[in-house]
C-alpha cells in the first residue's frame, strides 16, 4: 500500500484547473503536517492556504517550474493548480526550520495523492514578490509553495541509464518521465 502510494506520489505540474478544491479538504491536508514529525517537536510550521482563482492568480507567477524543461514555462492557463498550501516557518517559534517543512510537504502530498489529487513542491519561489501579493507578515518564513489539483499529466519513473543523467524529460505524446538511481547505488554499504 504505502509503495504503492509513495510510486503514484510524482510530482505533477499540470492540471484540470476547473476542478476545485474545497477549504475544507487543504485543512485536512494541514491536519496531516500537523500530526507529523518536528524537530524537537517545536512545531515552528505554519500555513496559508488558496483556493480560489482571484488568490491562486496572485501566487502563480512567484512560481518556477520545472527547470530542466527549458522550452516549458509552465502550466498555461487552463492546466494550472486549482489549490496551495504556503509552508511558512514561525520565527517567533524558531530561527531554523530544518527538514521540518519537507516532512510536512511529504505529509500533505500523500495524503492528496491518496484522494486522487497530485501536487508539486515549489522551492523556486519569488519570496519578496509572494510575501507583498498575499500581505505575508514579517515574522514568517517562506519556506516552500505546494501546487495542488487533479493532475491531468502521466508521470513515469525510468531507471537512470548509463550516463548517470538524472534530468527529468518529456516525450513528444506529453509524458513526464523520472529517472530514479537504482537501490544497488544509493545504498553505499
Ligand atoms: C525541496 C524541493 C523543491 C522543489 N522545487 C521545485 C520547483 O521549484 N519547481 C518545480 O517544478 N519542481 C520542484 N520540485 C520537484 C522536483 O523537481 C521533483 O521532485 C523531481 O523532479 C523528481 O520528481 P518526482 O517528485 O516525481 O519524483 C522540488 C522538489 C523538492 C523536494
Amino acid at each position: 500500500m504505502i509503495r504503492d502510494l509513495i510510486t503514484r506520489n510524482r510530482s505533477y505540474r499540470r492540471f484540470h484547473q476547473e476542478f476545485e478544491i474545497r477549504d475544507e479538504i487543504l485543512r485536512e491536508l494541514v491536519d496531516l503536517a500537523r500530526l507529523s514529525a518536528s524537530a524537537a517537536n517545536l512545531q515552528p510550521l505554519k500555513y496559508a492556504l488558496s483556493c480560489d482563482s482571484q488568490r491562486n492568480a496572485l501566487i502563480f507567477p512567484c512560481l518556477a517550474w520545472a527547470g530542466y524543461l527549458k522550452d516549458w514555462p509552465g502550466p498555461c492557463e487552463g492546466e494550472r493548480p486549482s489549490a496551495y498550501i504556503i509552508i511558512l516557518g514561525d520565527t517567533k517559534i524558531s530561527q531554523s526550520f530544518g527538514c521540518d517543512h519537507g516532512i510536512a510537504a511529504q505529509s500533505i502530498l500523500l495524503g492528496a495523492r491518496d484522494r486522487g489529487l497530485g501536487g508539486c513542491m515549489i522551492g523556486s519561489v519569488r519570496r519578496q514578490q509572494l510575501r507583498k501579493a498575499l500581505d505575508v507578515p514579517s515574522r514568517y518564513e517562506i519556506l516552500l509553495v505546494l501546487a495542488l489539483g487533479k493532475p491531468k499529466e502521466t508521470v513515469v519513473i525510468e531507471a537512470v541509464g548509463p550516463n548517470g543523467d538524472i534530468k527529468y524529460w518529456r516525450d513528444s505524446e506529453g509524458i513526464h518521465h523520472v529517472p530514479k538511481r537504482s537501490l544497488d547505488e544509493i545504498i553505499i554499504g
